[in-house]
């Protein structure tokens, strides 16, 4: 779903693109992300209120940097460049970019020396960051200088009458003072958007949209409880009723309670049609015997396909499959890309609507998961819901390290309980990305009273991250952690040591397996 004002980041590959578009959509602002070489066609149907040129790691003048269209500054739209996009400003309307004497990296003063609309109210000396090789070195005719710092001269222009600016810095870290206000003119005063992107908004236009696109048919939509499948399923329940099936699959490899509390909520509450189909017996006796990570993860991965389409083939009317990919898995990205290895292969319910002829809903590809989790406080899920950890498709499976079984299963639930109960006792939990426990697969000597043990180690893992690519480990206060050993160690029969794992991701990954 596109909303009629927007606001066009054309990408050049900077690290920080995603955090424009973040820092616009705070704004109340819709904007999207595409690749630089988005057409001037396209850009013209589609009527942005304004464009953003972001930065790039490449200079200007590379051989194959990336290049943009000079019709784009004639189509009357405002435009910002940013850094790399600030150096496409000047060199392709008459001006000229060197490279730096000094490469500028970090935090620098930049002082406004012209009172441009981009910086209204903006302190005259602030803050700002800055990460270049490369500096405008001659402005292009009809621009002015507004602003400089100590090793740039020209670190920012614009041109008022046509509404083109560039600065050098990067106004959408939050390094840069000033950065969220100079967004803010850009936005409101030069590209005169209104906030229309709300919760309310987006919620009201998708339900819509859906009815239309889903007609008299009906859609299915697989409930594991995660984030942002359970507001999908809201979101397309609202507008379809009934005519949404949701099938939760208990794969036995959930954590305590949590099938019996998800179906619970989801019928009390949301009055879904769901289906609950206990398959644990089926995912565990294939699991037996089985302890390599990827060959767990394969079989979860085609159990739950298995499953999952004997169920929907009962509904023949279902064209739809309802899915919640977000923007960050969709965004167009120019960043080249090697062929990576694979770490390790992630099971989601791709594979299905190829498998079963099915269309996608995909309500949410537009969203950012901050975004996903207001529309789910909007449709009413409660707050500890929607602020849960994530956890992972394959479950505890790669959590029970080597073989799982129902005894190893309900060891891990209990420790994973205490852990997690106390850390929300302790009014942490949102301050950590994920914490789990994990049964290791080896057994150590201990003492309880006057005898010796020979049991179970568990692994406590805690970690802060803002997507999951990289991690780092909690640093917890050491009475929390001694208070969880000790819980756990007295009342999980089987485990007799807890451990506290110190890996960043990477070199190690957030889960064991
Ligand atoms: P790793 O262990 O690769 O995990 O550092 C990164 C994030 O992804 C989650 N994860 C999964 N999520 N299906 C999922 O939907 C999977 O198969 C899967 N494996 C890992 C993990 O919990 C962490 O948040």
């Amino acid at each position: 779903m596109t909303p009629e004002e927007k606001i066009l980041i054309l990408d050049f590959g900077s690290q920080y693109t995603q955090l424009i578009a973040r820092r616009i959509r705070e704004l109340k602002v819709y904007s999207e992300i595409h690749a630089y070489g988005y057409s001037i066609d396209k850009i013209k149907s589609e009527k942005p209120k304004g464009i953003i040129l972001s930065g790039g790691p490449l200079s200007v003048y590379d051989k194959n940097a990336p290049e943009i269209n000079s019709e784009l500054f004639e189509l009357d739209i405002p435009v910002l460049g940013i850094c790399f996009g600030l150096q496409l400003i000047a060199k392709n309307l008459g001006g000229k970019v060197e490279p730096a004497d000094n490469r500028e990296y970090g935090k620098a003063k930049f002082e406004v020396t012209y009172k441009s609309k981009l910086f209204k109210n903006v302190d005259e000396n602030s803050i700002v960051w800055m990460s270049h090789g490369d500096l405008v070195s001659q402005i292009p005719e009809g621009f002015i200088i507004t602003g400089k710092s100590e090793n740039s001269p020209v670190c920012s222009i614009s041109n008022e009458t046509k509404k083109i600016y560039g600065v050098q810095f990067h106004p959408e870290v939050a390094h840069t003072k000033e950065g969220v206000k100079i967004l803010r003119n850009f936005v409101f005063d030069i590209c005169g958007c209104s906030r229309t992107w709300t919760p309310q908004n987006f919620i009201a236009t998708a339900e819509a949209e859906i009815k239309n696109k889903v007609g008299s048919k009906s859609a299915i939509c697989a409930l594991s409880g995660g984030v942002d499948s359970s507001v999908a399923a809201v979101l397309v329940n609202k507008a379809l009723g009934d005519r949404l099936i949701c099938v939760h699959v208990d794969s036995g490899l959930m954590r305590k309670n949590e099938s019996a509390d998800i179906i619970k909520m989801f019928k009390e509450n949301f009055h879904l049609r769901l289906i609950h189909i206990n398959a644990s017996e089926l995912f565990l006796s294939r699991l037996k015997n089985v302890t390599d990570p990827e060959q767990k993860r394969k079989i979860i991965g085609s159990t739950f396909i298995e499953v999952f389409e004997k169920e929907a083939k009962k509904f023949p009317d279902v064209e739809y499959l309802v899915q919640g990919t977000l923007y960050p898995d969709v965004i167009e990205s120019v960043s080249v890309k090697g062929a990576s290895a694979t770490i390790k292969t992630h099971h989601n319910v791709g594979g299905l609507p190829e498998k079963m002829n099915l269309k996608l809903i995909e309500p949410f590809r537009e969203l950012f998961k901050d975004e996903v989790r207001a529309i789910g406080k909007e449709l009413q899920l409660a707050d500890d819901f929607i602020g849960r950890h994530p956890f992972p498709g394959p479950g505890l499976a790669v959590r029970v390290l080597g073989e799982v079984n129902e005894d190893r299963l309900n060891i891990l639930r209990e420790a994973d309980e205490i852990y997690i109960n106390e850390i929300k006792s302790a009014g942490i939990y949102n301050e950590i990305w994920q914490a789990f426990a994990v049964l290791l697969p080896v057994q150590t000597v201990g003492v309880m009273g006057d005898f010796r043990t020979y049991e179970n180690v568990i692994a406590l893992r805690a970690v802060t991250s803002t997507d999951g690519m990289t991690a780092d480990w909690y640093r917890f206060d050491h009475a929390i952690l001694e208070n969880i050993s000790n819980k756990i160690i007295r009342s999980v029969k089987g485990v007799n040591r807890v451990v506290y794992d110190i890996s960043s991701k990477p070199p190690s990954t957030i889960e064991w397996e």
